[in-house]
């Protein structure tokens, strides 16, 4: 692998600030200062960044199934933490790339690589989310053109990137968006007139939810790199 991504996966630097560091002079591969970032290098070099040898880290990646009544944070609140239900070591390095609220159901990508959660969350990386969303008034007819369109959310300057919705039946629709304001899903339907009863996200990019309420697993390695592209 080229040196600059192995500064990268090892530690908490940016593309470019990894190169800053290699053409400074502050990496050495097996005892040689190297400045090229582009030299190949392997796990198993003695690979140092001012003195301290880099270790590449095995960053987790789960998807889990979230149930009503919990919420997206590493403690108890007013209500349980989600985490609970991972019975794994070091639940306090982990992460959501992407909070649902306390009511929410559905899908949620848990990690420790705060850089492929930016690939999820940042608006400009276009990673869809599929809401599935129940009702209290019918859908109205122009609501699709106005979300494919865009529309201004209470107290937001900007207009909502163009959403796509399907109607499944008058009270139920899916939703996919690729940003993640707060609360977005019941303001956008707030701002059309109508309410949401319920909610829950069905997929992330490529990647739907195929578990059980409060079930988790791994995501495989094309899963991971799916949210790379
Ligand atoms: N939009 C919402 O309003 N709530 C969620 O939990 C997710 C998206």
């Amino acid at each position: 692998m080229r040196l600059d991504k192995f500064v990268c996966k090892s530690t908490e630097l940016t593309k470019p600030e990894a190169i800053e560091q290699i053409r400074a002079g502050d990496v050495s591969v097996n005892g040689c200062i190297i400045t090229d970032e582009a030299t190949q290098v392997h796990e198993n070099n003695a690979i140092l960044l001012n003195g301290s040898r880099l270790k590449t880290r095995d960053f987790r990646y789960i998807l889990m199934h979230k149930p009503a009544g919990t919420i997206c944070s590493n403690k108890d609140e007013l209500y349980p933490s989600l985490f609970n239900y991972l019975e794994i070591e070091n639940v306090s390095e982990l992460h959501i790339a992407g909070r649902l609220d306390a009511d929410t159901t559905g899908m949620v990508l848990i990690t420790d690589d705060g850089r492929w959660s930016f690939n999820i969350t940042r608006p400009t990386q276009k990673c869809s989310k599929v809401y599935r969303v129940g009702l209290s008034r019918d859908i109205g007819e122009d609501v699709a053109a106005k979300f494919e369109h865009g529309i201004a959310l209470q107290g937001e300057l900007q207009l909502t990137l163009p959403a796509q919705l399907e109607v499944i039946s008058a009270k139920e629709v899916l939703l996919t968006i690729t940003e993640g304001k707060f609360h977005q899903v019941k303001r956008m339907f707030a701002a059309v007139g109508n309410r949401v009863v319920s909610l829950h996200r069905e997929a992330i990019g490529d990647v739907n939810l195929d578990l059980d309420v409060g079930q988790w697993r791994y995501l495989t390695n094309d899963e991971v790199q799916s949210f790379n592209r």
